[in-house]
């Protein structure tokens, strides 16, 4: 470890098996760490950031390393959480990358503040929650947004994006579309007081009536939530994963009707320009590939969408799996699975 300039602290050959939720093994040539998001450029003034452009790293929860040496990381560290307005009703609450996005869901529901009970327990860092707009539950980080801020190192400018600047879409958004470079610090949330809970999604209810609870609050549905997540999910701390592995597939609505009429328990859900959503878990499990493994790259027992390292799997193990899952399923149904997390080190 040494010092670079004030904010930045630098590291040389890191092994990053705990730095992601895989857990797959890999070193990273310099680890960039920067302790003030001010100092950000100065970070890309580094001779190794200026010959290989860096891999931001968040909390390393969406992320396969599919090969051993990554290129050089930053990660921000950077982690107040404040309100920057509040009427009483509506709030807007600032946090910077670095803070764990748990961490700022926990922060709001202490203040009253509902909107992000539905995402409690994702697992990731702010800065990395808009790049792929995390969903769950039938609410997406997008509906909550007010501004994002990020630094170009190809212009060395600061941005602030309003939300139709971002470009949300279905785990997608400005930042993650290739080429954008774009360093995410910090993130500007609307939220209220008076907001509607969202119940929908199916199992929320359910677990809240199991609970005796008739009459919820926010807090009573994000424990709802983590319950739900703990009873699907793996926890990566137990069993190396990056979530969902695949986003469910969006098709055209001839073809997802055609699906439908030979397969009548497709879970669907309408989706924006008239498409239609597919439960990739779904198709995947019907292939069969639900809880097999090779070697010690898995699917999921619990849920068919999520890959799991059962110890020493490496990430080219885990993708060439992936590969076959989605082959199966293209076979199968005549439908291309997209993986969900970055693969870094291999193009899919
Ligand atoms: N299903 C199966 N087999 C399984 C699991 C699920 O057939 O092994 C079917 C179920 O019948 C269910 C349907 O798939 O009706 C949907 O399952 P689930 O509610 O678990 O949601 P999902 O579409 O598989 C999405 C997100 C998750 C999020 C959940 C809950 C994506 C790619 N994934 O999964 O997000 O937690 O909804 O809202 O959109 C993540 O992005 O990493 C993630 C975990």
């Amino acid at each position: 470890m040494s010092a670079a300039a004030p904010g930045l602290r630098l590291a040389h050959e890191v092994p990053l098996r705990t730095r992601n939720t895989f857990g797959v093994e890999a070193t990273a040539p310099l680890l960039v760490e920067v302790l003030d998001a001010a100092a950000l450029p100065a970070a890309f003034t580094l001779a190794e950031l200026r010959a290989a452009p860096p891999l931001v790293l968040g909390g390393g929860s969406n992320l396969l390393l599919a090969a051993t040496r990554t290129p050089p990381l930053l990660q921000l560290r950077s982690d107040a959480i404040a309100l920057v307005a509040d009427d009483g009703t509506c709030a807007r609450v600032r946090a910077e990358a670095g803070a764990g996005w748990h961490a700022l869901v926990e922060w709001t529901l202490a203040r009253g503040l509902r909107g992000l009970e539905n995402l409690a327990l994702i697992p990731g860092s702010v800065g990395a929650a808009p790049i792929q707009n995390i969903g769950a539950y039938g609410v997406e980080l997008a509906e909550h947004v007010h501004a994002v801020e990020a630094y170009d190192p190809a212009t060395a400018r600061w941005h602030r994006f309003d939300r139709a600047q971002c470009r949300f879409g279905y785990r997608d958004s400005l930042f993650k579309q290739a080429g954008a470079g774009l360093v995410v610090t910090a993130l500007e949330l609307e939220l209220r007081r008076d907001a509607p809970l969202r119940l929908g999604y199916a199992g929320i209810r359910e677990e809240l009536a199991a609970r005796g609870i008739h009459a919820p609050d926010a807090r009573a549905v994000a424990d709802a939530v983590i319950a739900l997540r703990r009873g699907k999910l793996p926890d990566p701390a137990q069993l190396g994963n990056a979530g969902s592995f695949f986003k469910n597939p969006l098709v055209p609505a001839a073809q997802a009707a055609a699906l439908r009429a030979a397969h009548p328990h497709l879970p669907h859900w309408p989706a924006a320009d008239g498409r239609c959503k597919l439960s990739a878990a779904w198709l995947i499990e019907q292939t069969g590939c639900k809880g097999t493994r090779a070697g010690d790259a898995g699917i999921s027992d619990r849920h068919a969408l999520v890959l799991v390292n059962h110890g020493a799997a490496s990430g080219a193990q885990l993708l060439a799996l992936a590969r076959e899952v989605a082959a199966a399923v293209a076979a199968r149904f005549g439908v291309a699975l997209e993986p969900e997390p970055r693969i870094v080190g291999a193009t899919w």
